[in-house]
């Protein structure tokens, strides 16, 4: 490992330490599980990053040969695992949580594709190396740590994609009301722009001899809660950094504040980010991998 990757190895752990993902949370599958139903509403137009995707591979001739073995990590309700496999590869759709799966399964039944799914913790799996033509893993907090991105590369055999956070003020209004619950409950707020980041996947493969490339894509979601769905998401939300809570009855507090935030009885989760497609090609001349040791 070179000094440049050593560096941006420290500044990703750094990242996830003051993040909301510095550890594996335990009842993550849990959340997910929880949250299944109601994931695609939520998530509003942000299906630009997988238009974005299929232009970038049928540019670069992907397609091209004999059929792709494509593994998507953390695929949830199949946002990028079904269209890959409606474009003719064959996909497994991995993902820790059984509700996500089943909704894939539903989804590909509905279509007539076909998907393997696969319900488990990447991190705790074993994979062959070079098992595929294509990993993908978008926003999976399972994701943003060193250590499992370079178990994903290690699973490629051409292509590697990541979809993360780039790099941009983001205003938004449910970000305004987790900030002031961050305030009520845990005293001080909290950086949720940590090591979700794309900037550190792009250095780190750039460090390695690569030539990632990011596609920014504009999004933005619309989503007015029902009180007891917000309530819940909320919840769960801070469930994960329940160690950080001062106030004791938390989970009352966020009843009352999603209640004096009601607009015409529901509660208006909303906002606008850039993510950033990350594409990398890992077919190195040698002579590039060389010069980078
Ligand atoms: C925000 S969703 C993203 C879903 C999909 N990739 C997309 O872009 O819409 C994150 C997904 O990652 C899954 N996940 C989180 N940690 C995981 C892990 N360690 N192993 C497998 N799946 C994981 C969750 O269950 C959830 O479905």
């Amino acid at each position: 490992m070179n000094r440049r990757e050593e560096f941006w190895i420290k500044c990703w752990r750094d990242a996830a330490e003051r993040s909301l993902y510095r550890e594996a949370f335990s009842e993550e599958r849990k959340c997910w599980d929880a949250s299944a139903d109601y994931y695609d509403t939520g998530m509003g137009s942000s299906n630009e990053r997988v238009d974005v995707l299929l232009e970038y591979l049928k540019c670069q001739g992907f397609w091209e040969g004999t059929q792709k073995r494509v593994l998507d990590i953390g695929s949830g309700t199949g946002s990028f695992a079904l269209p890959l496999a409606e474009c003719g590869a064959a996909v497994t759709a991995l993902d820790c949580s059984a509700e996500m799966n089943r909704i894939v399964c539903q989804k590909a039944q509905e279509k007539g594709v076909d998907v393997k799914v696969q319900t488990g913790d990447f991190n705790r799996l074993p994979f062959e190396t070079q098992a595929y033509d294509l990993v993908i893993g978008s926003m999976n907090p399972g994701l943003y740590h060193p250590e499992p991105f370079l178990k994903m590369l290690s699973l490629s055999r051409d292509l590697v994609v990541y979809v993360g956070i780039c790099d941009t003020p983001v205003k938004q209004k449910s970000e305004k009301c987790r900030k002031s619950l961050d305030e009520i409950l845990l005293g001080h707020t909290l950086t949720h722009g940590g090591s979700n980041q794309v900037k550190y996947p792009y250095q780190l493969l750039k460090a390695m001899g690569y030539e990632p490339t990011v596609l920014p894509v504009q999004c933005q979601w619309h989503c007015a809660e029902e009180e007891n769905q917000a309530v819940e998401r909320l919840v769960r939300h801070y469930e994960t950094v329940e160690t950080g809570i001062t106030v004791k009855k938390w989970r009352e507090a966020i009843r009352n504040y999603v209640k004096d935030n009601l607009e015409e009885g529901h509660f208006i989760n909303e906002g606008k980010t850039v993510m950033g497609v990350l594409v990398c090609p890992l077919k190195l001349e040698e002579t590039a991998l060389e010069m980078t040791v």
